[in-house]
Order: structure tokens, then C-alpha cells, then sequence
């Protein structure tokens, strides 16, 4: 054998193991080696070829990356025409359907090939000898135009069939047709690079796959993900095909490493179309791809000779569309909702219209830059788009349709909701409310972050209690919490004594805390832990950060100018400023100084402090506990007064407990007691 053979063989071997593990990575979303391992075997082909350009030949995986721009798309005609498919909408239609093909085929119960219908593009793909050929779009079913060296970019598409080049196993001429599409998580990846780039974004993934498809550049194409799904099979010649039926020709198609589609099914009469349909349609939202409906076919392909065709659909087969998720109406108006934290989100008012078989009246805008990129204008018509469970949101504008009296929509500069300032600062889409903790629409967020475990981490002060609180107005600022009692609370839903008698314990017990968490507690927009641990260290006590001016707050290590201007806006409302007050006048009181000094003050939660033991406590005896809390250097009281720091309490406590209640006191179980002392131990 030649030198030059010996290369080309290696050469070949190298693509079928480069275009093997594509194929394992693209189709069956189970590659076998690394990516480094992947990108080692194909600059190995890459080089080999590069060494040999006389070896290169078009199916190799090196020749996916996009050839040189086309003028114009050449025209192809397909061998078989290209049909569309009658549509069903109605389960009535589904019935009627089966009930022809029963009447023409003399049966009463016939095997379906069922499959979902993806939304992309229809293509048909020839393949001459096992080597990918050409490939064409669908056009008008007749003449498609010829998108070969597209299509060859797309990891997907095999480029030769498997089981070697030129095998005589393979039939001489193959076309496969199928759906290309862009997956719903590749739709996303793109619109997020065309913003990034301040681009133009795509309507939705179809769009995007034939905005990439039809590209006189292939090496545009060749930067988008597309993705290909075979769905049958359409002129072929030379043997191999299987000619039963169809659910047949489809794991021919899986076998020759087509993509196919895995809920493909083979069910039976109109029953199991319509449980296709209702298990497809719950599942979609799941899919990776979107798809518009089911597709039912009749499976036995002689069956579907004998039914044959109506002028251009088949008889065999029929397209169970899902209600449409677009529609267009009327945008009425646009209010603006204040989000939890404080984003004022645009919302169209609109028209009401039936999407999807729900009536939408609303619809997301997101904010004011995407009003102005979708150019929204109130009084237009505007298309809007359900999907699942997500908010409808307003895709785009019918620009033709625009009347003469459509209206800008102007951001307002105060909050609807409480009337504070609504700033946008610089490099940020979103406008906020700086009502902060006093703007209701803020309010519950504010409420439960001020009490999260790493703020002054009130336990039991979750969602649904916050939303009590502050629907039945007990609650309107973190203050307000240290007002509560037992019997407002135990009014509540789902609050039982007990509950209500932990959740004010757990409230008195959050009086005391941290300058740090105190501050972070607080919810400054874009304040973390960490920064609010940098504030406490550099000011080292709360008058100073109030009276800090946007440059001493940039000094502060982690502060620039965006955190600052957020810290300064905070404080400059005066409603937060009250808030803090409050707070203080409720008792809330903190340890200041840097985190040396607070790691001391830490040793402090037991350290000369006043314990009463009340009840029988699981696991440890009244003296065990005492101790304890002594070697720890803590008092032990007998009795409860304003002077006690905390009430130990255990199984059926006595009139202590209610007393402890009564004046607010810190009240631990057992292992709170342990909790407290294990943490002064480590401070
Ligand atoms: S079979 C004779 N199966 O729907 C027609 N078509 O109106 C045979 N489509 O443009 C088509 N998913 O591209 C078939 N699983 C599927 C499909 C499917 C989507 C598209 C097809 C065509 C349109 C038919």
C-alpha cells in the first residue's frame, strides 16, 4: 500500500471516530470522552488534512465550519414533492379523521405512528451512497432552494452514514426529511449574545432558525446552533429501507444516527390519538424543542399507499395543532407594577384575547429599554405569546397597523406605589422604587430579608406569615414586628399558640444582633453580607454611616461608585431614616465597633448575662443547664424580671414563661440554649 493510501485510510478512520462522537454528543446527548479529548481527535483530522489538502473531501466533520458566502441560493426541485398535512383543532376532527381512515381501509381499529410536530423548518436532505449530498428547503413543496452548505454546519446532520463510506449496505439514493430547529436553551444562549452585542433579538426559535438557515453565509449559519430532526423518509433507491411501516422506517432513520424524536409513539384509534395528544401537551413545556401539535399517521405503509392523498395532504396522516400561543390585540395602556424589590415593571394592559384557549388581559413589557427596542407604542397592535405558566409577554408590534393617536410610554420618575423617587441608574435596564422599606410593594421582601437567617434571623417569620401581616396591615415596617403580640399573631391562619408564642420569642431574641447585620438587615440595594460587614468595620457605628457623603462611602473596601450612590439614596429617604428609628425606639440594639471588637461582644450572649430555667428540658437537668451557663460565665436567676436576658424554657414551663412573654424576653429551648453556648464558645 502506498504511503498516500496508508494516510488516507488513517485520515478516514479519523473522521468516522470524530463524526462518532458528534454524533454521541449532538444526537444522543451522551458523549462518551472529555471535550479536550474531542478537540485533540479533530485538530489531528484538521492537521492531517492540512498536510494532505488532496485528502479533504466535503463530508468530513473539518468542512462543518462554514464555506465561502453565496450570491443567491440555487434552485432545487425535489424528487418527491414536499406535502403539507391537513390540520386538526377539534378532538372532533381527530374522531372524524380516524373514522375516514377506518372507512377507507375497511377496518375498525387501526395502529397509528404518532409524533410530536416540531416548529422549524422543513428540509429535505439527499444522501447518494451514504455521503450527505444535498439538502434543500421545503419552498412551495415543489422547488426548494438548495441550503446544502448550511445544512453541512449542523453537528446533527451525519455528513456520511454510518458504517463506512460508499457501503453497499446503504441504498444508493436516500432522502431524509425532517424539521431544523433552534432548541428552545440554544434560542435563549442567542438572544442573550444578540443583546450583549445590542443586536436585534429573535422572535422565538423558528425565527431564529430560519433567520440562520437561510443565510447566504454559510459561516453565519455555522455559528448558530441548529439542530435537525428526521421525521420520514422520501425518494430512495437501492435497498435497505424498510417498507412495512413507518414506526419501522423511523428506527431505520435512529439506527443510521438520525435525531428523531423520543416521544415518538405507535398507538391505536381515535383513543389513543387523543391520550397521545393530552401526554404530549403536558409535557411540552419540558421538551427542549418547541413544537406547535402531534402528528398522527397511519403506520402501515401499504395502508397509507391505499389511502393516498387529497390534493396536497395526505389522507394517511393528519396535524393535531396545539391552541396557538400568539395572538394579537390591542395595547390599551401601560401601568407600571412595583416588584418586590422595588423594580417597576411595565405592563400592558390590553385588549382581552383568547391565547392558547386563555383569556390574557395582561402582558409583561419587562422594562423601558425593551419597550423602546420592540418600539411599543400605547394604542398599537401588539403580538402576545403565552407559554406554560410564564407571564404572557408582548413580542412585538404590528407596525402597520399603528393608528395616528398611539402614544409614547414615559417612565414615571416616582413610584406609583408610595411616591418615592424611581431611579435607573447607569448601565442598569431597570428603574427602581427607593421607597425601600416603606413602599408596601416592597414591604413583604423587605420583611423577610430583614428577617433572614443571616440578617437578625427571626425564625418562623416566613412567606405565608409575612403575607398575613402585611395584607391584615398589623405589619407595615420591620419595626412594627417588635409590636407584636401573641394574640395578633395567634389570629392568624395557621398559627396555633405555641407557633405564635415562638415567633414573638424569636422576634424579642433578634433585638440584639450585629452593627454588620443590622445594616444588612436593612436591604440597601446592592449592600450584600459582605459589604455590610466592610460598612460596620469602617464606620464603626450607625450616625456615621448616615452622615457619610458618597465619598467617604467610597473609601470603605468593595464600595464603588454604584453601591455608594445605592447606600446615599437609601439613607437620603427620609421614611427609611423613621424606620430606623423605630427600630431603636423598639429595642432593637446593636453591638458597633469593628469585627475584632464584635468577635468579642459575641462572647457577651452569655457571658454576664441573666438566664431562668423553666420546665423540663429533654435531655439536660435544671443543674447540668446551670452549670453550663455558669462555666460559660452566665447568671442563673430564679425569677423573671426586665433584667433577664434569656428564659430557658422546657417541656410544661410555668407562669415564668407567659412572664417572659409578657416582657419580651429571648426565649431558647434546649438546643437553643446548647446553640448559644457552642457559639460564645467559639468566639
Ligand atoms: S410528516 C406529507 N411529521 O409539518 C407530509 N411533518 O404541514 C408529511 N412537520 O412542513 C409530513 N413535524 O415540516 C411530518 N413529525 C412530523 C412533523 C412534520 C413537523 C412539518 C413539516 C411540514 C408540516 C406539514
Amino acid at each position: 500500500m502506498s504511503i498516500l493510501e496508508n494516510i488516507r485510510q488513517q485520515a478516514q478512520k479519523l473522521r468516522e471516530t470524530v463524526e462518532l462522537h458528534n454524533y454521541r454528543y449532538y444526537v444522543l446527548n451522551a458523549p462518551t470522552i472529555p471535550d479536550v479529548e474531542f478537540d485533540r481527535l479533530f485538530r489531528e483530522l484538521q492537521q492531517l488534512e492540512q498536510r494532505y489538502p488532496q485528502l479533504v473531501t466535503p463530508e468530513s466533520p473539518t468542512q462543518r465550519v462554514g464555506a465561502a458566502p453565496l450570491k443567491e441560493f440555487s434552485q432545487v426541485t425535489h424528487r418527491t414533492p414536499m406535502l403539507s398535512l391537513s390540520n386538526a383543532f377539534e378532538e372532533a376532527e381527530v374522531d372524524a379523521f380516524d373514522r375516514r381512515v377506518c372507512q377507507g381501509l375497511e377496518a375498525d381499529n387501526v395502529e397509528y405512528a404518532v409524533e410530536p410536530k416540531f416548529d422549524g423548518l422543513a428540509v429535505s436532505l439527499c444522501y447518494e451512497n451514504g455521503v450527505f449530498a444535498t439538502g434543500a428547503t421545503r419552498g412551495d413543496g415543489y422547488i426548494g432552494e438548495d441550503v446544502t452548505l448550511n445544512l453541512r454546519t449542523v453537528k446533527s446532520i451525519p455528513l456520511h452514514l454510518p458504517g463506512g463510506l460508499h457501503s453497499t449496505r446503504h441504498p444508493t439514493l436516500l432522502e431524509v426529511r425532517g424539521e431544523v430547529l433552534m432548541l428552545k436553551a440554544d434560542f435563549e444562549k442567542l438572544n442573550q449574545q444578540q443583546r450583549d452585542r445590542g443586536e436585534k433579538e429573535f422572535m422565538n426559535p423558528r425565527n431564529a432558525a430560519a433567520g440562520s438557515l437561510r443565510q447566504l453565509d454559510p459561516g453565519i449559519t455555522a455559528t448558530r446552533r441548529l439542530t435537525f430532526f428526521a421525521y420520514g423518509i422520501g425518494t430512495h433507491a437501492g435497498g435497505g429501507v424498510p417498507c412495512d411501516k413507518h414506526s419501522h422506517v423511523m428506527d431505520y432513520l435512529a439506527s443510521l444516527h438520525f435525531p428523531v424524536a423520543r416521544e415518538r409513539q405507535v398507538v391505536s384509534g381515535a383513543a389513543g390519538l387523543l391520550a397521545y395528544y393530552h401526554a404530549i401537551g403536558a409535557m411540552r413545556e419540558q421538551l427542549p424543542y418547541d413544537i406547535d401539535g402531534v402528528v398522527y399517521k397511519v403506520n402501515d405503509l401499504a395502508q397509507q399507499e391505499r389511502l393516498g392523498f387529497v390534493s396536497r395532504a395526505p389522507r394517511f396522516a393528519v396535524a393535531h395543532k396545539f391552541p396557538a400561543q400568539e395572538a394579537v390585540t390591542e395595547l390599551l395602556g401601560i401601568d407600571v407594577q412595583v416588584g418586590r424589590t422595588g423594580a417597576l415593571t411595565p405592563v400592558a394592559r390590553l385588549k382581552p384575547v383568547l391565547v392558547g384557549g386563555v383569556t390574557v388581559t395582561n402582558a409583561t413589557l419587562h422594562n423601558e429599554d425593551e419597550i423602546r427596542r420592540k418600539d411599543v407604542m400605547i394604542g398599537d397592535h401588539v403580538i402576545v405569546r403565552r407559554a406554560g405558566d410564564v407571564i404572557p409577554e408582548v413580542v412585538a408590534v404590528v407596525a402597520e397597523q399603528r393608528p395616528s393617536y398611539a402614544r409614547q410610554f414615559i417612565m414615571p420618575d416616582h413610584c406609583p406605589v408610595c411616591g418615592a423617587r424611581a431611579v435607573r441608574l447607569p448601565g442598569e435596564a431597570v428603574t427602581r422604587c427607593t421607597g425601600g422599606l416603606f413602599c408596601p410593594a416592597q414591604r413583604k421582601q423587605a420583611l423577610l430579608h430583614f428577617a433572614s437567617r443571616r440578617a437578625l434571623d427571626i425564625e418562623g417569620l416566613g412567606d405565608k406569615l409575612v403575607e398575613q401581616l402585611v395584607d391584615h396591615a398589623i405589619v407595615r415596617t420591620p419595626a412594627d414586628l417588635y409590636k407584636l403580640g401573641i394574640a395578633a399573631l395567634a389570629g392568624l391562619e395557621r398559627m396555633a399558640d405555641k407557633s405564635a408564642n415562638n415567633v414573638v420569642a424569636a422576634i424579642a431574641k433578634s433585638r440584639s444582633t450585629t452593627l454588620a447585620r443590622f445594616i444588612y438587615a436593612l436591604g440597601i440595594r446592592n449592600v450584600g453580607e459582605t459589604t455590610a460587614k466592610e460598612l460596620a468595620r469602617y464606620f464603626g457605628n450607625l450616625e456615621q454611616l448616615l452622615a457619610a457623603d458618597m465619598e467617604s462611602l467610597q473609601q470603605v473596601p468593595d464600595v464603588g461608585p454604584v453601591v455608594a450612590q445605592s447606600i446615599a439614596d437609601f439613607f437620603a429617604e427620609r421614611h427609611n431614616r423613621e424606620v430606623i428609628k423605630q427600630l431603636r425606639a423598639a429595642g432593637v440594639r446593636w453591638q458597633e465597633g469593628d469585627g475584632a471588637q464584635q468577635a468579642k461582644l459575641g462572647a457577651s450572649e452569655v457571658g454576664g448575662r441573666t438566664f431562668v430555667l423553666t420546665g423540663t428540658l429533654p435531655d439536660l437537668t435544671r443543674e447540668d443547664a446551670r452549670e453550663k451557663i455558669e462555666a460559660a460565665g452566665g447568671k442563673v436567676s430564679g425569677s423573671v424580671s426586665k433584667k433577664t436576658d434569656y428564659v430557658v424554657a422546657g417541656a410544661d414551663p410555668g407562669g415564668k414563661y407567659d412572664k417572659a412573654i409578657e416582657l419580651g424576653i429571648t426565649i431558647l429551648d434546649e438546643a437553643g440554649l446548647l446553640q448559644l453556648l457552642q457559639d460564645s464558645h467559639r468566639t
